[in-house]
């Protein structure tokens, strides 16, 4: 079996604090895109075996713990399992490449070895091995809150096309949530506008709406960030944000062909360059 691993978009994200437990809490809202990694699943004689370009050496993968988790959850011994993941999607990049291969397998495996298992389940098996996993196995738009766990799902984001842009550099996540508590946000995204904007059908909504805390908080030497974010919107974008802990950036675009020209302007630059479209849940769940 063989299905896609759509990435996501955070069309807005805000941090509300850190908690007890380490994590932080966010109110965010998150979009599945169409671009994805391939995930296929074959039975083997035993073991897990998962086959890729970018696999950590020495650790037990996610995806190994979260097929684990399936079937302790199902009651059933897990069978011996190849995954095959073909990479077409960059990591390290704030599109949630990584948990989207994991929410895949999680679906494949639901729906090979337990189709009545309520996709309620499915998400906090995938909460299980990281905080961005529910929505990843949900997908299309939603509002994700608590550390990612509570979603709820919102109308999906009208019919309009996304440029990404990664540039040749990682940032990692920690470091930017220790910056957000060191410090005070300045300003936080409209969220409860968005949803109305979500609601209303309203594009130009949307996307006057978009934004990421994490921006607020980016060292100098990112800045590149912002020179991308420039670029999207003088080429044409709506409005244009980094996704995530970065350091993607997305522009949202009405029309097709301002996107392509946009994507060939800025993939000259930037090799990692995607034009996508917006996933919905059914989407999500019919590929
Ligand atoms: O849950 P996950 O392992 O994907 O999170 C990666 C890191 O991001 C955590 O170790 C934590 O530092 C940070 N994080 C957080 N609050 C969240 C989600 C992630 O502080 N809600």
């Amino acid at each position: 079996m063989k299905r896609a691993a759509p990435c996501k978009v955070n069309l807005a994200l805000d941090i509300l604090g850190r908690r007890e437990d380490g994590y932080h809490d966010m109110r965010m809202v998150m979009q599945t895109v169409s671009l994805c990694d391939m995930v296929s699943l074959e039975e083997a004689e035993s073991g897990f075996l998962l086959e890729s370009d970018f696999v950590p050496a020495g650790k037990v993968t996610l995806e190994q713990q979260a097929a684990e988790a399936f079937f302790a959850e199902i009651g059933r011994p897990m069978p011996g399992l190849r995954v095959r993941l073909d990479k077409r999607t960059p990591a390290y990049a704030g599109l949630g490449g990584g948990s989207a291969d994991v929410a895949a397998l999680l679906r494949i495996l639901r729906e090979r070895y337990a189709p009545d298992l309520p996709e309620k389940i499915l998400e906090r098996i995938g909460f299980s091995v990281g905080s961005d996993m529910p929505f990843c196995v949900r997908g299309g738009t939603a509002l994700a809150e608590g550390r990612g766990e509570v979603l709820t799902d919102l109308p999906p984001l009208p019919d309009c096309f996304l440029v990404l842009c990664k540039p040749d550099f990682g940032i990692p996540t920690g470091s930017l949530f220790a910056r957000v508590d060191g410090g005070e946000l300045r300003c936080r995204p409209d969220i409860d506008g968005m949803q109305k904007a979500l609601t209303e059908g309203d594009l130009d909504g949307v996307a006057a709406r978009l934004g990421n805390v994490f921006e607020q908080v980016l060292p100098p030497e990112y800045g590149e960030v912002f020179a991308i974010r420039k670029r999207l919107r003088e080429l044409g974008a709506l409005n244009a944000a980094m996704s995530g802990s970065g350091p993607t950036v997305f522009g949202l675009f009405r029309e097709e062909e301002t996107a392509g020209v946009a994507a060939e302007a800025l993939g000259r630059q930037y090799a990692q360059t995607y034009l996508a479209r917006p996933l919905t849940r059914t989407d999500v769940w019919r590929n």
